[in-house]
């Protein structure tokens, strides 16, 4: 039988293990290309997205040096520079360095879901987002 306070420090754990490893990965981005060599499919499908053309839309708008659209419209931004000119794999997995480098697949979120989403998809920026129908055009096929 499991009484409340170890139940409360076996939930505690389970909260603070993926905190502290995302910490620690924090910045570590290895880019579309990379996810890509072993994922050929999901990326394939996930280039026909509205997701794969976002820096395409600020050079249309002359917009595609300035860092705060870049924020939104690009991957793994640091000081103006970033990974991906898109919002590719890690803007929604997270970083990926850990899981490429020890192929270890809990080591990549996949636990994705609409406050992911509201990081980018604004009141002022996407005034229609709505998680279903938004996630129902498609953000890539399986594997
Ligand atoms: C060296 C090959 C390799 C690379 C590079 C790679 N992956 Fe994976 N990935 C795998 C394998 C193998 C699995 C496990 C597949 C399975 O068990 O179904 C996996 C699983 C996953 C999963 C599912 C995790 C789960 O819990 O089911 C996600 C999401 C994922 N990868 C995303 C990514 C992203 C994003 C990138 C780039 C940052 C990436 N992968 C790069 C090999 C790779
Ligand atoms: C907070 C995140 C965020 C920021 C910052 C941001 N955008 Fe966006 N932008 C989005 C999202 C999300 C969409 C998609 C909206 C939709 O379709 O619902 C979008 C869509 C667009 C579109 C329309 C694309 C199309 O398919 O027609 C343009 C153009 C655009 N943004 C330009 C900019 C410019 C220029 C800036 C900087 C001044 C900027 N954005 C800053 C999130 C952002
Ligand atoms: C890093 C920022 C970012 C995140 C996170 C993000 N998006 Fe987007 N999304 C954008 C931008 C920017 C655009 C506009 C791209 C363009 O028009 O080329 C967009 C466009 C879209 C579109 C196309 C809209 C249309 O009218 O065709 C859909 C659908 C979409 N996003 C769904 C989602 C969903 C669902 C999630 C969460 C699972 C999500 N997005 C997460 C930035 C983001
Ligand atoms: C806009 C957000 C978004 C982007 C961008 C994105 N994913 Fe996903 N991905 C998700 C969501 C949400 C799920 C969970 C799907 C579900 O509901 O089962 C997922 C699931 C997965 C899975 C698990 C198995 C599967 O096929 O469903 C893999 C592997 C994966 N993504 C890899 C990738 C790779 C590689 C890229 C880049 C080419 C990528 N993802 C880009 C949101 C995204």
């Amino acid at each position: 039988m499991v009484n409340r306070t170890v139940w409360v420090a076996i939930a505690a754990a389970i909260i603070i293990v993926p905190l502290v490893g995302s910490s620690e990965n924090a910045g570590d981005y290895v880019g579309l290309e990379t996810c890509a060599a072993c994922h050929a499919d999901v990326a394939a499908s996930y280039g026909e997205t509205a997701h794969a053309n976002a820096l395409e839309v600020l050079e249309a708008a002359g917009s595609d040096g300035d860092p705060e659209c870049l924020s939104c419209h690009a991957t793994g931004l640091e000081d103006s520079k970033f990974v991906d000119g898109a919002v590719t794999c890690e803007a929604c997995h997270g970083p990926g360095g850990e899981h490429v480098a020890t192929g270890d697949k809990a080591a990549i979120n996949k636990e994705i879901g609409e406050a992911d989403c509201l990081k980018c998809h604004t009141a002022d920026w996407s005034p229609d987002f709505d998680y279903e129908s938004y996630k129902a055009k498609g953000l890539h096929g399986s594997e």
